[in-house]
């Protein structure tokens, strides 16, 4: 892996309160691959070909996917669910007390969970009950399919619509062991709102599974990439990056040991039938130093998405908070922007789209780069230039100029306000 080149300096005068930064900035890697590598040469992926894992997506694929899902997906009714539907209480996120979800309207309510889900812990699935589940994994009932393995709708004995995620060990690759052992360590302690939330796992033989939270409305990556009519508007893009601050926020707040999530970007994101966001994939995670002894952690292995790495990160190997910061700031400028963090087919200076997003915006000539399928409004031209002046403290090559997760997240609620106010 290369280090990072610093790409592009700039420099910009504060016009939303969010603090001014000057800085040089950004960074970019070739490809929209999922990395997995390590710093030797021999060391191997999990599937046994190259350090770098390609992502099951290729870069073309990726941009001619759109809301449409390549293969026929399962619908929402095919468990027939829609009479003993269940929806979370209506509060905002709360950093994870809630414990049990009952009966009652919420924009995060996930429709086809039943009033019987299960508690999220440490709950061990037993191979006849995912066979069932997934009707011995019918290929029509296949959602999916991702670095980790193919991803089944399934429903649980109680009713509970699930979705299943099965990688099938056939190398004996311990990396994908260890990798499993890391997602479900992590699922297992973590509730909140806007976060997948986890329903159990199953182990055996060959076989490593996981049970999650079924989100019905696809990724925020396809919709992004959806044509007219279902264009994600903007009051809906502040609500999901607000959705996502406050998950990452409490990931990086836990109780026990502050958790780096390590892949934020949008395809990890699923969306509600209400477009509001939980955050999935926490397959990369690894629990974070321990704050008060001052370490951080050293990990020789890079792993993340190209186009979202901490360049710092990158050239370190050394793994903060910061790190998923610096990926919500590229993900702060694919909701403004609506394009993928590496565009290959454009001409180069708008390849890097964060890159190209920020220099306009520094040049005062930001309104370019927003999505042109959004409305030119005052509200909205208002709101994109400060999310970009939180993005450009995001994306700052040194970890230290970034905000915390909390920061951000308090920023874009005051961007929502005044947004609100002003689009009336
Ligand atoms: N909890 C879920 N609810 C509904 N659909 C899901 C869920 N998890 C995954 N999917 C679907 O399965 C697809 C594959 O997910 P998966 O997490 O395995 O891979 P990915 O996110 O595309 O890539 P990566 O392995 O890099 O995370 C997703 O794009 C989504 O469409
Ligand atoms: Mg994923």
């Amino acid at each position: 892996m290369k280090s990072p080149n610093s790409l592009f300096s700039g420099r910009r005068r504060s016009s939303s309160g969010t603090g001014s930064i000057s800085s040089s900035y950004m960074t970019h890697s070739p490809s929209t691959s999922t990395y997995s590598s390590t710093t030797t040469s021999s060391n191997k992926s999990t599937s046994g070909q190259n350090p770098v894992k390609i992502a099951a997506k290729t870069v073309a694929e990726a941009f001619v996917s759109c809301f449409t899902p390549p293969e026929p997906k399962p619908s929402s009714n095919d468990f027939g669910d829609s009479s003993d539907s269940f929806k979370a209480p209506s509060v905002a996120s709360d950093g994870g007390s809630e414990k049990r979800r009952s009966r009652g309207g919420s924009i995060y309510g996930s429709e086809n969970n039943s009033i019987h889900a299960k508690e999220a812990g440490s709950v061990k699935f037993t191979m006849g009950e995912i066979y069932k589940a997934t009707r011995n994994f019918s290929p029509s009932l296949k959602i999916g399919q991702g670095g980790f393995g193919i991803v089944y709708k399934g429903r649980l004995e109680d009713g509970t619509v699930v979705a299943i995620k099965r990688a099938k060990n056939t190398i004996h690759d311990k990396h994908l062991g260890v990798e499993f052992q890391s997602e479900v360590r992590t699922l297992e302690k973590i509730e909140h709102l806007n976060l997948v939330k986890f329903y159990g796992y199953l182990e055996r033989g060959e076989e490593r599974i996981i049970v999650v939270e079924y989100v019905p409305n696809g990724t925020l990556r396809e919709h992004l990439d959806c044509g007219p009519g279902n264009v994600l508007d903007f009051a809906s893009r502040l609500d999901i990056g607000i959705d996502v601050g406050h998950a990452i926020t409490y990931l990086h707040m836990y109780t026990d040991h502050p958790i780096i999530h390590r892949d934020i970007k949008s395809s990890n994101i699923l969306l509600t039938e209400n477009l509001r966001a939980k955050v999935a994939d926490f397959g990369f995670a690894r629990l974070a130093a321990d704050t008060e002894s001052g370490a951080t952690h050293v990990s020789t292995q890079v792993k993340g998405t190209a186009g979202y790495l901490d360049p710092e990160y990158l050239s370190t190997y050394q793994l903060t908070e910061k790190s998923d910061v610096y990926s919500f700031g590229v993900l702060l400028v694919e909701l403004v922007t609506g394009r993928r963090p590496i565009e290959p087919k454009r001409e180069i200076k708008e390849r890097i789209t964060a890159r190209w997003a920020m220099k306009k915006f520094t040049n005062g000539d930001a309104i370019l780069t927003l999505d042109p399928r959004l409305e030119r409004s005052a509200a909205n031209s208002l709101a994109m230039e400060k999310i970009y002046e939180l993005a450009l403290q995001c994306l700052a090559p040194h970890r230290h100029n970034r905000p915390t997760m909390r920061k951000c997240a308090e920023i874009l609620w005051s961007i929502r306000k005044d947004y609100r106010e002003l689009a009336g």
